[in-house]
């Protein structure tokens, strides 16, 4: 709590200084970010100074970590090899300079329900699951719960006090077994903050709205600009479409229509 929030976003060359597997898929990649602060749940379009594709790739938050000399600071993120772009990114080596634009998005502290008693549930599922990590950073510890879902090992909880933390896997290898809604009471709670897998998010969203507690979710597009510009990133909710990337990516789950997902 307490950063000094930035609002405008920018485009730089940024050097890497740390890069670590956390899972034969998924890798961690921090870097030195001169720019304005990002805040939870917002995200940046990453692109290798040497690369072959032509767009960056939108990639949320993991961390932020401020400098001590006043401005800037260490911006991490965890990235699934999923794609070229992502593959060319897993390639990278400490001291090489990957371009940043951003921060860009809304961010969950717009979205916090005041004046309701009851601690926060935060619920994460697999590679989406850097959103919520970083939420839970700005949150006073004892003030949620957080609930973590995975299909086998575990990643990128180093940060989440563990006597906060629920996790599942599928394969039931590590925490429990099962998928992580199975062990989430949304009564229990005043407010639910979720990202993840899609059809998740809908399953929480249905849960939450039956229950009547408000529920947010970071959604996840293939984005092109990041910025408005090519709408490329349509969100369908019950106001009409929106941009992920400058409407979103937080949505009020019950604006949402999942409608691929009946
Ligand atoms: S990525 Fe271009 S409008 Fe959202």
């Amino acid at each position: 709590m307490g950063i000094p929030w930035g609002s405008s976003k920018k485009n730089l060359f940024c050097k890497v200084s740390r890069y670590q597997d956390l899972t034969a898929e998924v890798f961690q990649l921090e870097l030195s970010w001169p720019g304005p602060s990002p805040r939870a749940g917002q995200f940046f379009m990453l692109k290798p100074q040497r690369t072959s594709v032509f767009l960056g790739r939108p990639v949320s938050v993991t961390s932020w970590k401020p400098s001590d000399q006043g401005s800037g600071g260490l911006v991490a993120f965890s990235i699934a090899k999923r794609g070229r772009g992502t593959q060319e990114l897993a390639r990278i080596q400490r001291g090489e300079l990957v371009e940043l634009t951003g921060p860009l998005g809304n961010y969950w502290g717009a979205f916090d329900v005041q004046g309701l008693p009851g601690h926060l549930a935060l619920v994460g599922g697999g590679i989406g699951i850097a959103p919520c990590v970083a939420l839970a950073a700005e949150l006073p510890t004892g003030t949620f719960d957080f609930y973590g879902g995975f299909k086998s090992l575990p990643f990128g909880l180093e940060n989440i006090p563990p006597h906060a933390c629920i996790i599942a896997t599928e394969d039931g290898s590590h925490g429990r077994k099962g998928r992580i809604l199975d062990f989430l009471e949304p009564a229990r709670y005043r407010c639910v903050y979720a990202c993840g897998p899609e059809p998740m998010l809908k399953a929480l969203a249905d849960r939450c709205k039956a229950l009547g507690v408000p529920c947010f979710i970071s959604l996840e597009r293939h984005m092109a600009c990041g910025v408005g510009a090519c709408l490329g990133c349509t969100v369908s909710t019950i106001h009409g479409n929106r941009r992920c990337c400058v409407d979103g990516p937080i949505f009020r789950a019950q604006e949402v229509r999942f409608d691929p997902y009946p």
